[in-house]
């Protein structure tokens, strides 16, 4: 299948790429490289074999988004590009429904003018806001989003529905990620944030690497077993995978899906630390500090439907995040001595 993947040169699209490509379909990366790099088609050639087509451009512009549909017969749309550093929408929340919210209209008109009625779009438990009970179920109620990040996620994820409602010749499956880490085997593509890094495991993949001195942990008196907060990690490649087997699901059926991805337990970020250290043989330092605004405390899926629906079902464990993410780390250090001699 020629899939289109919007936001395709960035951490997730890139490895979902690399999983296209190697189950035999034709992804289309379609990206404004606003927060990516144009060496990454190179990366997935190095990989599979094959560079996978690039095509630079702006969701936001709609025209464009046709005549790339149209042209590249275009069967169905994976729908990863927007803006999603939590702190940044805080700041500047215009940039974040312009980019995510409108830039997502401008695609369904551009899809809707083309034909290509077949949508996965990158959503995400924040969606779920505090959770009432865990593990989360789809059924579970959609909570408050605490920052403009989190309710473009929720407001892209009702107009889908919505669209899905009024023309049921439409399929879009909202696939909601929880903590997506770790990087390609190879060390050759991942998350390599600019600046500070917001999330916790590339902040711990440069502590270990001696870039950052020290990891601040925010809060050690939630109600979890150590007191620090508990997410449901997930290997990179397991999310991509995820997207592989959803797609089959997309074109044969029609209506509207939030389906979890998520590996269904729960770690914490002490134990992250410790798991790390391992995979690393490096120590990683920790200084307790206050919580950070907008956290929950604990956050887990239950992944049984997209067992059921896809079959598919999260493979890799904490160790093979952690060594990943390691190997990834050691990849841009070297990389960026290289630069810097
Ligand atoms: P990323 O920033 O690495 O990738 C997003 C890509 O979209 C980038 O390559 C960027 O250049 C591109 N892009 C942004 N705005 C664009 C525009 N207007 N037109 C064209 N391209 C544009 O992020 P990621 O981690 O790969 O996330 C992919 C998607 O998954 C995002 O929608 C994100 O909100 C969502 N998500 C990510 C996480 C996570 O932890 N990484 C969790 C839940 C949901
Ligand atoms: C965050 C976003 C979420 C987004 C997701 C993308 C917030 C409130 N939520 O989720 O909307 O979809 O990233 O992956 O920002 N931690 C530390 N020290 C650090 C960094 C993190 O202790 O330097 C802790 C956090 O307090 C949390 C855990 O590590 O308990 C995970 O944090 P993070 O990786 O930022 O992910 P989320 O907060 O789950």
């Amino acid at each position: 299948m020629r899939v289109l993947l919007t936001g395709g040169m960035g951490f997730i699209g890139s490895h979902t790429a690399v999983v296209l490509q190697e189950g035999g379909h034709e992804p289309v990366l379609y990206d404004n490289l606003s927060n990516a790099d144009r060496a990454v088609t190179g990366r997935i050639e190095q990989i599979t074999g094959k560079a996978p087509k690039f095509i630079e451009g702006d969701i936001r512009d709609q025209a464009r988004m046709e005549e790339v549909l149209r042209d590249e017969k275009i069967d169905a749309v994976i729908h990863f590009a927007g803006l999603k550093a939590v702190g940044e929408s805080v700041v500047k929340p215009l940039e974040y429904y312009d980019n995510n919210i409108i830039g997502t209209l401008r695609l369904l008109e551009a899809m809707r003018a083309t034909g290509v009625k077949r949508l996965i779009f990158s959503s995400s438990s924040t969606v779920y806001g505090t959770p009432q009970s865990l593990p989360l179920r789809e059924s579970d109620p959609t909570g408050e989003a605490t920052n403009p990040y989190g309710r473009t996620k929720l407001q892209i994820e009702e107009i889908l529905s919505d669209l899905c409602r009024a023309d049921p010749t439409w399929s879009c499956i909202c696939l909601r990620y929880f903590n997506p880490i770790g990087a390609h085997p190879s060390g050759l593509i991942g998350e390599d944030p600019n600046g500070i890094p917001n999330n916790l495991m590339p902040y711990v993949a440069r502590v270990a690497s001696g870039r950052l001195p020290v990891l601040n942990v925010f809060g050690n008196d939630y109600d979890t077993p150590d007191g620090t907060g508990v997410r449901d990690f997930i290997h990179v490649m397991d999310l991509a995978r995820g997207h592989a087997a959803a797609l089959p699901y997309c074109m044969s059926h029609e209506g509207w899906k939030a389906v979890n991805l998520g590996c269904g337990r729960g770690y914490s970020v002490l134990e992250i630390v410790a798991a790390f250290e391992k995979a690393s043989g490096r120590k990683v330092p920790v200084n307790f500090a206050p919580r950070r605004a907008g956290d929950i405390a604990a956050n887990w899926a239950d992944p049984s439907l997209a067992r059921e629906l896809f079959g598919w079902e999260a493979q890799c464990n904490i160790e093979d995040m952690c060594r990943d993410g390691w190997n990834f780390e050691q990849h841009r250090a070297a990389e960026l001595a290289q630069k810097q001699s």
